[in-house]
């Protein structure tokens, strides 16, 4: 079996790089080990930026985004008993976000895929990379998929990034001493627009999927077991973390899934090596509090479908060669943000009276400062892509 480009993960990086491959005429197939119904229902990020919400609507999946989708205009930044609004439509005119679950992206993606003929493999085993200097190829369950390219897709635990020889890529990283307890509850939002909530108990977030379903986050310990986390602690931790302004109660209700992420910022460099590329999360992680995971791995699938298009039309290696430098400056921009959105808003054991003094005055400037808010509305709603460069 032969294809022009090898896939591996049908994550949302994978199935919107074959996708746009597939309107380049590039075929592709992509190997996944989890079965689709897996891989459709795995609850993770909810905000896409203007340019991931751009890029959908270009590539012609973005229909039922903006059917269903919740565009927001603005966030809440709530801390010491009162809600400060990060207004996008005022600060970064024509910018915002919309909501839309991930799983939903990637039903779209699949959906769009198989419409088109497309090759998505579904519960893979055992992918192995090979002759990723010269003519690289795949195996997995018994068979070989030759390729012109290979595309690591394949997320922060997959086998692409560690079929590198050792010593080729620098890691940057840092851990956070602290996870995310995240639930999606079957209750009407208690707000219109995604609060981001700093107390002295720690960080909690209000976000939604419909007008029927809430998505919430809370900090917890690094160490938190689902198991210490009872329906009605989650819920009163969140009540605690949120019923901080005047009128403001929450809403409480079933609680559909629940899961518990840990914080981490983590980068490769560079991204390539031979005729392999890496992708999203297979090459870089963000702590979630500047909602850019998801938002980045678009960016860098956009870059690696017009070096390939030029690669695949002219046989020119330029914009290939090119592609981990084209990504690394926005992937450091999105660290930067996510770790500072993180450092903004969580409490940290370490931290001293003096320490906790200098965040609040940080947030007071933020909310204060049109200048302040404006960078972070700008980064919030994400900065232009810039394809190919
Ligand atoms: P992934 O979505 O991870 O896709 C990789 C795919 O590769 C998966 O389908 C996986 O099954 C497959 N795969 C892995 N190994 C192999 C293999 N050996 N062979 C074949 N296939 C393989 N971001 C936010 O902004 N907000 C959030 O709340 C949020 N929550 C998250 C929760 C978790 C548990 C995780 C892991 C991430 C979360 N993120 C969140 C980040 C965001 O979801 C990711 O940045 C985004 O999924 C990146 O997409 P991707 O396609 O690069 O990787
Ligand atoms: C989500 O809705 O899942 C979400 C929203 C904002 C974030 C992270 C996750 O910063």
């Amino acid at each position: 079996m032969r294809t022009q480009v090898g896939i591996i993960g049908a994550g949302p990086a994978g199935l919107l790089l074959s996708h746009l491959l597939h309107l380049r005429g590039i075929s592709s197939v992509v190997l996944e080990k989890r079965s689709r119904d897996y891989v459709e229902r795995r609850v993770r990020a909810g905000v896409l930026e203007q340019g991931t919400v751009d890029t959908l609507v270009e590539a012609g999946v973005g229909e039922r985004m903006l059917r269903e989708g919740l565009p927001h205009h603005g966030i809440e930044l709530r801390y010491g008993g009162a809600g400060h609004r990060i207004a996008f439509d005022k600060l970064v005119p024509g910018r915002s976000i919309t909501v839309y679950g991930q799983q939903e992206v990637v039903k779209d993606l699949i959906a769009a895929r198989l419409a088109a003929g497309g090759d998505v493999r579904f519960e893979v085993e055992d992918v192995e990379l090979h002759a990723l200097e010269s003519q690289p190829y795949l195996t997995f369950g018994g068979e070989r998929l030759d390729c012109d390219v290979i595309a690591g897709c394949d997320g922060f635990h997959g086998v692409s990034r560690p079929a590198v020889p050792e010593g080729v890529l620098s890691v940057f990283e840092r851990d956070y001493p602290f996870a995310w307890l995240g639930i999606l509850a079957r209750v009407a939002p208690s707000s219109e627009e995604l609060i981001y909530a700093r107390t002295e108990r720690g960080f909690a977030l209000h976000s939604m999927r419909s007008p029927a379903v809430s998505r919430f986050y809370l900090q917890v310990p690094a160490d938190a077991r689902l198991d210490d986390w009872p329906d009605e602690r989650i819920w009163e931790e969140l009540r605690t973390r949120l019923e901080t302004v005047p009128g403001f109660t929450l809403a409480t209700g079933e609680i559909m899934e629940r899961g518990i992420t840990p914080m981490r910022g983590f980068v490769t460099e560079p991204m390539q090596y031979g005729r392999l590329y890496l992708a999203g999360d297979a090459a870089h992680i963000v702590p979630p509090t500047g909602a850019k995971g998801l938002n980045l791995a678009v960016a860098d699938v956009r870059v690696l479908t017009e070096a390939l298009a030029a690669y695949f039309g002219s046989g020119s290696t330029e914009l290939l060669d090119g592609y981990s430098d084209a990504c690394l400056k926005r992937v450091w921009r999105a660290q930067h943000f996510s770790w500072w959105m993180t450092t903004l808003l969580h409490t940290f054991e370490e931290d001293d009276p003096y320490a906790r003094k200098l965040q609040l005055s940080y947030l007071d400037y933020v909310t204060s400062s049109e200048a302040a808010a404006t960078t972070l509305a700008e980064n919030y709603v994400g900065l232009p892509f810039e394809p190919g460069r």
